[in-house]
């Protein structure tokens, strides 16, 4: 079978010590992790474990982008982004799948509505600026809208 590619995801730091990405940086592993999954987005940016992932070329793969499916509206109502994305005549969707491409995370958000999915595959004709994209790096609060 052919094998197109690799990638892992953190939950703990007690995971973290047996996961496919810490037997590579460990030498066990031979094939290097292309993405690291982790939930991300505004309020909870994995900035450490993405800094750590980059040094080895690893790529950060957000995993609820949008705040997934229970708390997307949070995000949202976000007053922050929500004026981001009036400023650019956007959703908030495509502000935050902005917010993410510009600062380096590959994001697939998910969506069950066509309407949804053609919005947000619509945001390469703006940009946030240096400002705004650091408006949303600062709602980083460590506050997770998931827990497995
Ligand atoms: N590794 C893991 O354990 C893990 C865990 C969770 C998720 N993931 C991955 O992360 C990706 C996204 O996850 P997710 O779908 O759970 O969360 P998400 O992308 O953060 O949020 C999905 C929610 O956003 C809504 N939405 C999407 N676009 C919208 C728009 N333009 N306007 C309004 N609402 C919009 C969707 O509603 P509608 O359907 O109504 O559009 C849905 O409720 C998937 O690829 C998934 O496989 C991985």
């Amino acid at each position: 079978m052919p094998i197109l590619g690799l990638g892992t995801y953190i939950l703990s730091s007690s995971q973290a010590e047996e996961s496919v990405y810490a037997a590579f940086m460990a030498g066990m592993a031979s094939i290097k992790p292309a993405v690291l999954q982790n939930e991300t987005h505004p309020y909870y940016q994995e900035r450490g474990p993405k800094a750590a992932a980059a040094e080895s070329g690893t790529v950060l793969e957000s995993w609820f982008p949008l705040g997934g499916k229970q708390d997307c509206h949070t995000l949202f109502a976000d007053s922050v982004i929500s004026e981001v994305a009036a400023s650019h005549g956007v959703s908030p969707a495509q502000a935050l799948i902005r917010w993410h491409l510009q600062t380096g995370n590959v994001c697939i958000p998910g969506s069950s509505n066509p309407d949804h999915i053609r919005e947000d595959a619509n945001v390469w004709d703006f940009e946030l600026a240096a400002d705004e994209m650091e408006s949303i790096d600062a709602l980083e609060t460590g506050r997770r809208l998931a827990w497995y």
